[in-house]
């Protein structure tokens, strides 16, 4: 019988979703932090096979998820492409900046990303090879514009305004940033798939910062380009787009880009997506993630709300973010019954 994932994302309707959720490994498990402590940092932890499989397999075990998805994180890649990447304890992400055309020009070829993303193709065949038989595998990487985000500042923003400006200032290297973006993540998606992705997901967590034209040309066609490069490559491929934020843009976004499947963000309602976003296929999402620190009777009525919302299509049930570190595991637990007795 095929995985549940795997029915809902071709267009299944189900009595009940295939259930995941963002950040399911994580620091809200006393086991994710024991493993990172014993890899050393969070980065060590990514480019280590044995480990970051384990991480990844810690929340399948503890709550038996429908799905997988890959421990890694999205700037990888533009490591990768030769930018300096760190983390900060209790901060986030550092990277050097890009500032200039000059500051592109030092970038690697996408060609060479591989150099650097062997271990995470490994991670991903040990995956393959443990997971449980009904438990998809998730692979993923960061949509261009979210990871250029990143490698322009250096840093998270609140309102992505050095990204936004050096696209103001020069249209033109902005725009040969993205293309490479783009192209190493073509590489870097479809060496997961070689080595047993069954779904891949792109994360554009910074979508709803562009407008109109921008976001045509910087959210919409880079996806385009990267689900027709992978659905060439590797026919029938399912993909995850999730353009965090994009509130009306979410109507057509599957369509326009080739998704099978579109997340949405917690912002949105669960009826109106029913209506503009799942007559087009799939949907993913999308509880608050501080239902799972309150829990309580909210919880289990914001999920099933939820559940019911979308059961009348393609459902895959998942937070609208990632889990946080302060959320309690037992409310996981009773999201997954809260969903299953929906
Ligand atoms: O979802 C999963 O369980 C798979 C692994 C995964 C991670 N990051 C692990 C991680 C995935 C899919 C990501 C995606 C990611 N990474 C995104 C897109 C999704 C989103 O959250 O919007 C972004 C923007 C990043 C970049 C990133 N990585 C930031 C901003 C941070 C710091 C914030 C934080 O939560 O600490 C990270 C670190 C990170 N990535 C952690 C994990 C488990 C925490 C690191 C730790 O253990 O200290």
């Amino acid at each position: 019988m095929t995985k549940l994932l795997l029915r809902a994302l071709a267009g299944e309707t189900l009595p009940t979703p295939p259930i995941w959720m963002m950040r399911q490994a994580g620091r809200y498990l006393p086991e994710y932090r024991a493993t990172r402590a014993q890899a050393g940092d969070f980065l060590s932890l990514c480019y280590n096979p044995e480990l970051a499989a384990e991480v990844t397999l810690q929340p399948i075990r503890r709550f038996g998820f429908d799905a997988a998805i890959l421990f890694a994180d999205i700037l990888l890649v533009p490591q990768a492409l030769g930018a300096d990447l760190w983390f900060v304890q209790g901060e986030g992400p550092r990277l050097s900046t890009i500032t200039s055309a000059a500051d592109l020009s030092a970038l690697k070829p996408a060609d060479d990303v591989h150099e650097t993303l062997s271990p995470i193709y490994e991670t991903v065949r040990i995956l393959a090879g443990e997971l449980p038989p009904q438990t998809a595998l998730i692979g993923f990487a960061g949509a261009p514009w979210t990871v250029a985000t990143y490698m322009i500042a250096g840093r998270g923003t609140p309102d992505q305004g050095p990204a936004h400006a050096f696209k103001a200032a020069d249209r033109s290297a902005f725009a040969a940033l993205i293309d490479r973006i783009t192209e190493a993540t073509i590489l870097y998606l479809s060496a997961q798939i070689e080595a047993g992705a069954e779904v891949v997901k792109l994360f554009d967590s910074w979508a709803g910062s562009l407008a109109g034209d921008d976001f045509d040309a910087f959210a919409v066609a880079p996806a385009r380009r990267i689900i027709a490069a992978l659905k060439t490559r590797h026919p029938g491929i399912p993909v995850i787009a999730f353009p965090r934020e994009a509130g009306d843009r979410y109507v057509g976004f599957a369509r326009a880009t080739g998704a099978d499947c579109v997340a949405l963000d917690n912002s949105v309602d669960a009826e109106w997506a029913a209506r503009n976003v799942q007559v087009d296929g799939c949907v993913q999402g999308n509880l608050a993630p501080h239902h799972m620190v309150t829990g309580g009777p909210d919880l289990k009525a914001e999920a099933q709300r939820i559940t019911r919302a979308l059961r009348g299509g393609p459902h895959v049930f998942n937070l609208g973010h990632g889990i946080t570190p302060d959320a309690d595991p037992d409310n996981v637990a009773r999201m997954i019954e809260a969903v299953r007795s929906a």
